[in-house]
């Protein structure tokens, strides 16, 4: 058991770096019609307000794939079973990939609305790996990367990050990132992004809440380039909990109130980056190359 995991993971990992091999065949290919899917999965979210950059991101897929039915999946259940119990039931990932089996789809391709490719992400590829694995299953299933899917994409994240700062912003003026944070490798690439973002512009931060950088040293670097003001902002696609919390909420150990007890002047900016069209296109992109992939062979 222990060594057919083992072999799911190498060859879902190789996957990811060799988009050519990322579609997975049906090995019970019948003649019956087309029928093509977009799955869009988010961790989700239950503020209402936080939604819109859901919203944004399902105008501009449907712009780009207008004969392609688009649904969702929330990979989170606490969030699900909060929302179900508020009358909005939303799938799994599984659960909406077994739905679009049984209305007999022949191909999917899953985005990942994820900003690094954690565990969450390889966990949405290995699954959707295994629906592709089914007998009388889908002809294609294919999956769009993260947001930072690939070197390129950090340079085309930075860009993009660049141009969603306030232009009120004065140069002396501080911008601190909050992105989530993972105890996967993965997580080395925020403060990657943050060494992409300094290049172009010497204070501009990339925190996390749950790893590093810690918004401790991010403090540190802040004080000591003697930062009086720093605009805060979500890097996540939404702006749900961790940005009215942690990110700008009243409690202690905010990183408002945190920066605010150093001295520092803080402007929280709560919005998702999927609120930003520029961010979403590489999202989108992600989602072309996966569509595109439908039609490489297996
Ligand atoms: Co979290």
């Amino acid at each position: 058991m222990k060594s057919f995991y083992i072999t799911v993971t190498v060859i879902v990992g190789l996957s990811l770096l060799l988009p050519s091999t990322g579609s997975f065949a049906s090995a019970h290919e019948k003649s019956r019609p087309v029928k093509k899917g977009i799955l869009l999965v988010a961790f989700g979210t239950s503020v209402p307000e936080a939604r819109k950059a859901y919203d944004n991101i399902e105008r501009i897929v449907k712009a780009a794939f207008p004969d392609v039915s688009v649904r969702w999946a929330y990979t989170s259940s606490m969030i699900r079973s909060k929302l179900a119990k508020q009358g909005q039931p939303l799938d799994s990932m599984e659960t909406a990939l077994a739905k679009m089996m049984d209305e007999h789809f022949t191909h999917v391709a899953v985005q990942s609305l994820h900003m690094i490719a954690g565990w969450e992400f390889h966990e949405l590829q290995r699954n959707a790996a295994a629906f592709g694995a089914m007998a009388g299953g889908f002809d294609r299933i294919t999956v769009g990367g993260p947001l930072l899917a690939s070197q390129e994409d950090f340079a085309k994240v930075t860009e993009a990050l660049l141009r969603t700062i306030p232009p009120v912003r004065k140069p002396a003026e501080a911008v601190v990132f909050m992105g989530h944070g993972t105890s996967h490798p993965s997580n080395a690439g925020y403060p990657a992004l943050m060494y992409y973002l300094q290049r172009k512009d010497p204070v501009v931060f990339m925190g996390t809440v749950e790893e590093s950088p810690t918004i401790e040293e991010i403090k540190q670097m802040l004080t000591a380039r003697k930062v009086k003001t720093v605009y805060l902002v979500p890097f996540m696609a939404v702006a749900g909990d961790h940005a009215a919390n942690d990110l700008a909420g009243e409690d202690e150990t905010s990183w408002k109130s945190m920066l605010s007890r150093a001295g520092i002047k803080c402007i929280p900016v709560l919005k998702g980056s999927a609120e930003f069209d520029d961010i979403t296109a590489i999202w989108v992109d992600h989602l072309k190359a996966a569509v595109s992939r439908w039609e490489a062979k297996p």
